[in-house]
């Protein structure tokens, strides 16, 4: 086996084992101790909305329960924990006056956490913009990009001498895409024009919070971004075309102004009349130098042309072969080295610390045991091949830092309400009720083994095994 194929034995020391959340789907009581409506809350209570008319208000009561959830994170031997700010707790309108009681919330996580040995990794925006600022244009008016670096100094100067990794935005693609063409997520806006101004304003938020943490901050920040392989669907020209166009929209809309300072041609090309015009000085703005990049990766697109389906007149083409998960997506494990080289390499990143910070699958739970064990082998296998497929992207010379697994525990899916399940730890919703599953075992063992675990029950040699 040559120099650079040699197999690691194992995930390399300081690498940081969490899961991820965010604050809707899992804190509950988003109303208290004087926080303001968000985007979600409003969404949530409009009819018609969400799957079974589902709300954020109780979720994992996690507002009220976060100290034995820290507790359960130590139990699985986690070094690490990435969680979201909920903006309208600490700004209740959005800018302008603190929310000591809302700030003091996320004092005593952050405490519980390092009391535990769990290193803290906020996130400043996932997804729950306050209501009072939506009132204002939201993402859509340009002035956002200040209230945002307002409310992330004041987060900054709250939590930063605690918490060592920050992430700016979460999933801008998803935030513009779902919240702002498709409508299926809050705001609920459906409009071509919108969608990249919201984008681009989205990016200038990043920007200039990356700039504000500069002024402040002594530890390092960067940007969290959804990604996904686009294969073409055949190989016809069409195909071909309709791949690049969804890979363009889809993965470097964002990473290519923040790492490269420009936006991919095609997207002007794909948007025509709705593409806004970008002085150069945003770009600029925009290019800020990031400290990581953070990675979500759950699946890949197989992508076949489609006219209707704008703007990238490209649809996902659905693969017989393969298992699907619960949300209707592929599982695609050696989608994620794929991914985590392609940054390297071609997406701009180069040798940029990266994490993984989400991974992971909705599958409907299967009855519990006799035992009371709950056992979810698929999301077991789900994990085993991701986190193979990591383990593979750093043999190969990815600069990989840290992996979180999507999610800690079953939570408020969005739009699908409670239906979709995500956690590794089973929750009642009826009595609140934590039980982790197999696949908690499993990555459990996988981080306390570092990694060696992923290969139990395989002989050394076999191929495909990354262990000497
Ligand atoms: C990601 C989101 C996260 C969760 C997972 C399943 O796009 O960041 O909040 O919904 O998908």
């Amino acid at each position: 086996m040559s120099e650079q194929t040699a197999p690691a034995p194992t995930f390399p020391p300081g690498f940081l084992w969490g899961t991820a959340t965010s604050a809707y789907q899992i804190e509950g009581s988003p109303l208290a101790d004087g926080a303001g409506p968000s985007i979600w809350h409003r969404f949530a209570h409009t009819p018609g909305r969400t799957h079974n008319g589902d709300t954020g208000d109780v979720a994992c009561d996690h507002y009220r329960r976060f100290k034995d959830d820290v507790a359960l994170m130590q139990q699985l031997g986690l070094n690490a924990y990435r969680f979201s700010v909920s903006w309208s707790r600490i700004l209740p309108a959005g800018k302008g006056a603190v929310n000591p009681r809302g700030v003091a919330f996320y004092d005593r996580l952050v405490d519980a956490l390092l009391e535990r040995g769990i290193q803290p990794t906020v996130t400043l925006y996932h997804w729950d913009l306050p209501q009072a600022l939506d009132d204002a244009g939201g993402w859509l008016n340009p002035e956002i990009a200040s209230w945002f670096a307002d409310y992330a100094q004041v987060a900054f100067r709250a939590l930063g001498d605690r918490v060592p990794l920050w992430a700016t935005l979460n999933e801008p693609w998803v935030v513009a895409d779902g919240g702002y063409l498709h409508g299926a997520l809050a705001p609920g806006h459906r409009s071509l024009v919108e969608a990249p101004r919201v984008s681009h304003n989205l990016l200038r938020a990043h920007g200039m919070a990356v700039q504000a943490y500069r002024a402040e901050g002594k530890h390092q920040i960067g940007l969290v971004v959804n990604l996904e392989p686009k294969h073409p669907a055949s190989s016809s020209t069409q195909d071909l075309a309709a791949t690049r166009r969804a890979d363009a929209y889809m993965n470097r809309q964002y990473l290519e102004p923040v790492l490269s300072g420009a936006y991919p041609a095609e997207l002007a090309e794909m948007f025509g009349e709705a593409w806004p015009a970008v002085p150069d000085a945003d770009l600029r703005l925009i290019r800020q130098p990031i400290d990581f990049l953070g990675v979500n990766y759950y699946t890949r697109g197989v992508t076949r042309h489609d006219d209707t389906a704008l703007p990238a007149r490209a649809a996902t083409a659905r693969q017989p072969q393969s298992v699907y998960t619960d949300t209707g997506w592929e599982v695609y494990a050696p989608g994620l080295a794929e991914t985590l080289i392609w940054v390297r390499d071609r997406g701009g990143a180069g040798d940029l610390p990266l994490y993984v910070t989400e991974n992971g699958a909705a599958f409907p739970d299967p009855a519990q045991s006799t035992n009371g064990a709950m056992e979810d082998p698929l999301r077991v296998d789900y994990y085993r091949g991701h986190l193979r497929g990591a383990l593979d992207a750093i043999r190969r010379g990815v600069n990989l830092r840290g992996y979180f697994a999507w999610s800690l525990l079953d939570n408020y899916e969005w739009s699908h309400g409670y239906s979709k399940r995500f956690g590794i730890v089973h929750v009642d919703f009826e009595t609140q009720r934590r039980t982790p599953k197999a696949s908690a075992r499993f990555y459990a063992d996988v981080v306390r083994t570092h990694g060696a675990a992923l290969f139990d029950g395989e002989a050394l040699s076999a191929p495909g095994a990354a262990r000497a």
